[in-house]
């Protein structure tokens, strides 16, 4: 059974709501907050997002039955899909509903639910998703001017019009969502895309230098950990070296913080502004684009969006480092992690692992579609065309049909989860009363050596005292008593499926299967063990 209806039939078992087919309306899906950590709340339970992200182009009726596949071979239990302003608003002020309607309709026909991007303002930086009848009036929509006086391919944020335009067109594709969709397919809504600018560092033009030279408001003052400063103060005196990105985002955060506001006011779906990233280490204004929520602006973002509820990271580092230096600065007391898109690569696949470890409410690779012709995967072989798509299958493959348990165990703050740096052979994750060990490329009794390439991942759950919830990709996991002098044995491992959101049991593994620890391999298996002391 899939994710959404096996969601939908624990929840109705758990909350009294009806079933699907009986159901005219189900709680607003939001997100909640306890001792620190994130639950996106779906039907009335947490929800983790095992997202597939379409192609940029892939929104389109002749399109999505190249989608759809995609979906159901990675057991994605969600779609991000964009709505793009052009085809919403074709005239000024005529609305379009027919692509949204129909991406809905499919969506629970296939079980799936969606993450809806709106495609604004913003698209990488630019406006090339605005539609024409603004596209054919630069002057009143205008762009981002560089210190030449020359504009840019980015919108300005200082462009009312613009501005107004969005929050029309945002507000009313809200409006239609709340009406149609009662059964909450869709669960988040990001606003506009990697907001900011390449090419500028900000917006040179006079009416923007006039701000720019005005003194720094003091909210951003108060959330840069700014003392107050001298009435005088501007932004080039307040932020030196950072002054032109932290007024952008300033200026940028203020405008998405309308759009989002005025669609929150109708509809309050949780609402996410996603982010191109610098580089975590050495990220200097100009290597990056500017404006948007990179992790050195993170404070700006959080105190002048308030009606933004997550800042997420797109995730394109392949480095280990960066990749998880970067999942750490978006995970925040203030912050849901989100990673609404990133790589499906077969070395990044592990990263997913790092990111439930540190309590994200859903992952989401970039371009998982069949739209898409790649010359590696041309043909009519199968294996070959869903090689792409492999990676991220063997992790959905595997959470999918426990989603509902790991998203609660990890809101309670049970869960632990890793994944394989190079050069690390094993770490140690603490349980109280016993420590579990993850290593990479044991075999037998020899010692862990790392695996050729750093592919391996595991997840360790506390069920009670003595009792966990082990499952992993490519890993060994072990016990050990924290207390001195004790040895740990094997009461009971349990290996067992997932059905209908509970475990079910299969057999006893024992043997050849324990005597060396709990290995996985490329194959989902789940483990429900037992631990003593001797
Ligand atoms: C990040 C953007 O947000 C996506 O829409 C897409 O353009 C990818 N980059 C690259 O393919």
């Amino acid at each position: 059974m899939r994710g959404f209806f096996a969601g939908a039939v624990v929840a109705a078992m758990c909350t009294g709501l009806a079933l699907p087919g009986q159901v005219t309306e189900r709680p607003i899906p939001r997100l909640v907050q306890q001792d620190g950590r994130f639950a996106l709340m779906v039907d009335g339970a947490p929800y983790l997002i095992l997202g597939a992200q379409a192609n940029n182009s892939s929104d389109w009726p002749e399109m999505l039955p190249k989608v759809w596949p995609a979906i159901e071979y990675l057991h994605a239990n969600t779609l991000e899909v964009p709505i793009y302003w052009e085809q919403f608003e074709p005239q000024e002020g005529k609305f379009d509903y027919s692509q949204m309607d129909l991406v809905l309709a499919q969506a629970r026909e296939h079980h799936t639910r969606l993450v809806f991007l709106w495609f604004g303002t913003w698209k990488n930086g630019s406006q090339h998703y605005m539609p024409e009848w603004m596209k054919l009036q630069p002057e009143r929509y205008f762009h981002v001017k560089n210190k030449n006086g020359e504009a840019v391919d980015s919108p300005s944020p200082f462009a009312t019009a613009s501005l107004a335009a969005d929050t029309q067109a945002f507000s009313e594709f809200i409006r239609h969502l709340k009406a149609v969709d009662p059964d909450r397919t869709v669960l988040m809504v990001q606003v506009e895309n990697e907001t900011g600018t390449w090419g500028a560092l900000r917006d040179y033009s006079p009416a923007a230098q006039k701000l720019f030279d005005a003194p720094v408001p003091g909210d951003v003052l108060k959330a840069m950990n700014k003392e107050p400063q001298p009435s005088a103060a501007n932004w080039q005196a307040v932020f030196g070296s950072e002054a032109e990105v932290c007024f952008h985002a300033w200026a940028v955060a203020t405008y998405v913080n309308k759009i989002a506001a005025a669609g929150k006011a109708i509809y309050p779906l949780p609402l996410y502004v996603n982010a191109a990233l610098r580089d975590p280490f050495k990220g200097a204004p100009g290597s990056y684009e500017s404006g948007g929520p990179t992790d050195n602006v993170l404070n700006i973002w959080k105190a002048v969006a308030p009606a933004i509820d997550i800042l997420a990271p797109d995730i394109y580092l392949p480095a280990t480092a960066s990749y998880l230096k970067v999942l750490e600065l978006y995970h925040r007391p203030d912050n849901a992690l989100f990673v609404p898109e990133t790589l499906g690569s077969a070395s990044a696949a592990r990263f997913f692992f790092s990111a439930l470890g540190m309590g994200a409410i859903g992952y989401s690779p970039f371009g998982l579609d069949y739209t898409r012709l790649r010359p590696q995967f041309e043909g009519d072989n199968e294996d070959a065309k869903d090689g792409f798509l492999k990676p991220s299958a063997q992790n959905y493959r595997l959470i999918e049909p426990m989603m509902r348990d790991i998203a609660r165990l990890n809101f309670e703050g049970k869960l632990q989860a890793v994944s394989e740096e190079e050069g690390k052979v094993s770490e140690t994750l603490h349980f109280g009363a016993w420590d579990a060990v993850v290593s990479y490329g044991a075999v037998r009794n020899q010692a862990a050596k790392g695996n050729p390439t750093p592919l391996g991942r595991a997840l360790v759950a506390q069920l009670n005292d003595h009792q966990f919830l082990v499952t992993g990709l490519y890993s060994r996991v072990d016990f050990l008593p924290t207390g001195a002098g004790k040895h740990r044995q094997f009461l009971r491992v349990e290996e067992g499926t997932y059905e209908e959101g509970a475990f079910k049991f299969l057999r006893i593994l024992n043997g050849d299967q324990t005597d060396w620890g709990l290995n996985f391999s490329s194959e989902p298996e789940v483990l429900r063990v037992s631990v003593a002391t001797y």
